[in-house]
């Protein structure tokens, strides 16, 4: 019999990209919901849906994501971040379905100098990141989990820097943007397929969803300034892009200064390949 997965935050940029590969994933059935249909920090809802149907895994796509606004939306971030994945923790642990959750960057500090590895001492300097690392937590008490931290995250579906960048070079003949802080894009579609990945390997054995923590993002680093730059040469945008400081461009959080994740965990344990951050840039732009 088909496994059932949910699918939470389905609108989102990641949400979209699985909904997309599920087109060609025939092995599953799928129940996609967003919070109009599901909304997760709504303890009763959950059951009922469970009580409705048999759901085989969860995978979290849904969360609170606007870094600066939690910071005085701090109540929110955390009902999404937090107690909303208590609540799939523990439908998870009722039902026996595992819950693949998904975590971000910002709960390290970024004063490293080499990639994060998931051992690495986490220290989040944002109400977002302490919201996400609280999460991490939650998740952690499900019925079996595995959490994937990723960064920069980027898709043809929602908004991000990718499609301000084009917006702002189709706009304006020259932008400042900060060339101080380090990390590697990810591409939805990517992440949405070491997801879909995880998931049929589980679906053939159950002992192939390895529980833990895992770090996920595109190969390489950059910039942010060379993200743009890279952006504007693909997209043959006529707008220069100017090297700017942190400090000149201030935000109301402080962003890490450095978000390399390092991937060979993931890599190893479920033998998947990752395609370098300005291929994949490539591949995403055909779509925007
Ligand atoms: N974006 C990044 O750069 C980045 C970087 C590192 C890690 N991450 C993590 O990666 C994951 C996916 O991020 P993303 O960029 O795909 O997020 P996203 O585009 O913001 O999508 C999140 C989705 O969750 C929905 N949602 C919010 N509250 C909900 C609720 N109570 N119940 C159900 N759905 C709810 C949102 O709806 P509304 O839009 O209506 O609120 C949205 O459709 C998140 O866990 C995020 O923390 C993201």
């Amino acid at each position: 019999m088909k496994k059932t997965i949910l699918i939470t935050g389905a609108n989102g940029q990641l949400g979209s990209e699985i909904k997309e590969q599920s087109y060609n994933t025939p092995e599953f059935e799928f129940i996609f919901t967003d919070v109009n249909e599901l909304d997760i920090t709504d303890l009763n809802a959950i059951e009922k849906l469970f009580n409705k149907n048999k759901i085989d895994f969860i995978v979290n796509c849904a969360a609170y994501t606007n870094v600066d606004k939690a910071e005085t939306d701090t109540k929110n971030a955390e009902l999404i971040n937090i107690n909303a994945v208590k609540n799939l923790a523990s439908i998870s642990k009722k039902h026996k379905s595992p819950l693949i959750h998904v975590s971000t960057d910002y709960v390290f500090d970024g004063n490293s100098k080499i990639p994060y590895k998931e051992t690495d001492k986490t220290n989040p300097q944002s109400a977002y990141g302490k919201t996400k690392l609280l999460g991490e937590e939650e998740a952690k008490k499900s019925h079996k989990h595995i959490i994937i931290r990723t960064a920069w995250l980027y898709s043809s579906f929602g908004n991000n820097f990718v499609k301000t960048m084009i917006r702002l070079g189709k706009e304006k003949d020259e932008i400042s943007v900060v060339s101080d802080q380090i990390g590697s894009p990810t591409y939805a579609k990517d992440l949405a397929s070491v997801i879909l990945t995880i998931l049929k390997l589980s679906d053939k054995d159950i002992n192939n969803f390895k529980e833990g923590i895992y770090h996920f993002s595109n190969e390489g680093a950059c910039s942010w300034y060379e993200f743009a730059s890279e952006i504007m040469k693909q997209k043959n945008l006529n707008c220069k892009v100017k090297p700017i400081s942190s400090d000149e461009f201030p935000t109301p959080t402080k962003r890490p200064n450095y978000s390399l994740l390092d991937k060979t965990k993931i890599k190893n344990t479920f033998n998947i390949e990752v395609r370098d951050w300005n291929v994949a840039l490539k591949d995403c732009l055909k779509l925007i």
